[in-house]
């Protein structure tokens, strides 16, 4: 993408009434539309005008679980949530050419997560297709701490689903969760595609989910939860 491209894709989000952003995870200051700073912990109500239980797409990308989960949900808000302003610009552009207004878009580094979220405010978390980070495996989204800030954002009940393709990660990811002594896994298959599927959504596809295919490589899935 162009220098040109991406910061015209910039601009148009920052005058957007479904992305807030937060530039520096040092500085916590989310802007709204215009660059007003707006607060939203706990008062996603504000935004959404309307109590309906909350899904996070984490690592969205250009949020297409985030689209398909909202146009057939119409029931629930979901907001997707990565650090790529210009990959967010391609589902806020579809949320909002559709009126999807069940639909927000939060750029941040997902380690501070709980700067947006207060506790018990999110009923539902989606991780699509994360980066495996070889060598560094600290800044994986199912490292240690980070299901520590999904339990404390989470409602009793709530529940993390996983999709990936990448062998390191999905290993990674069912060692930290066999390790920890609140979880209960309530799904797990190395090979989604290999059955009918059991889950309706599971039929939705990413952009790196239909590269990945295209590869030949095998699509996973996990769902948990903490107790
Ligand atoms: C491989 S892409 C997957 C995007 C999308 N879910 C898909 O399947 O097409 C991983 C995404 O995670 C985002 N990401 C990785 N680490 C992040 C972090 N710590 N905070 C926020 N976003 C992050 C990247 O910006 C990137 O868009």
């Amino acid at each position: 993408m162009s220098k040109r491209n991406k910061l015209s894709k910039f601009e148009d989000i920052m005058s957007y009434p479904n992305v807030y952003q937060n530039f520096s995870p040092k500085e916590i200051m989310p802007m709204g539309q215009g660059g007003k700073v707006v607060q939203l912990k706990g008062k996603w109500v504000e935004h959404f005008g309307d109590q309906k239980p909350i899904t996070l797409e984490l690592a969205c990308g250009r949020g297409e679980y985030t689209i398909q989960l909202a146009r057939d949900y119409t029931d629930r808000n979901f907001i997707g949530v990565d650090v790529k302003g210009a990959r967010i610009w391609k589902g806020a552009t579809m949320a909002l050419s559709e009126g999807l207004d069940n639909v927000a878009f939060m750029r941040t580094k997902i380690e501070v997560i709980e700067e947006f979220f207060a506790p018990n405010e999110i009923s539902e978390i989606w991780i699509t297709f994360a980066d495996p980070f070889l060598g560094k495996p600290n800044r994986r989204l199912t490292a240690p701490d980070f299901h520590d800030r999904y339990k404390r954002i989470l409602i009793d009940g709530g529940v993390v689903n996983m999709k990936i393709d990448d062998p390191t990660l999905y290993e990674f990811t069912k060692e930290v969760l066999a390790e920890r002594d609140d979880v209960k896994i309530l799904y797990d298959r190395d090979n989604i595609y290999s059955q009918p599927l059991d889950f309706p959504e599971l039929q939705y596809k990413t952009y790196y989910e239909k590269s990945h295919l295209e590869k030949g490589r095998k699509i996973k899935y996990m769902r948990w939860m903490y107790v």
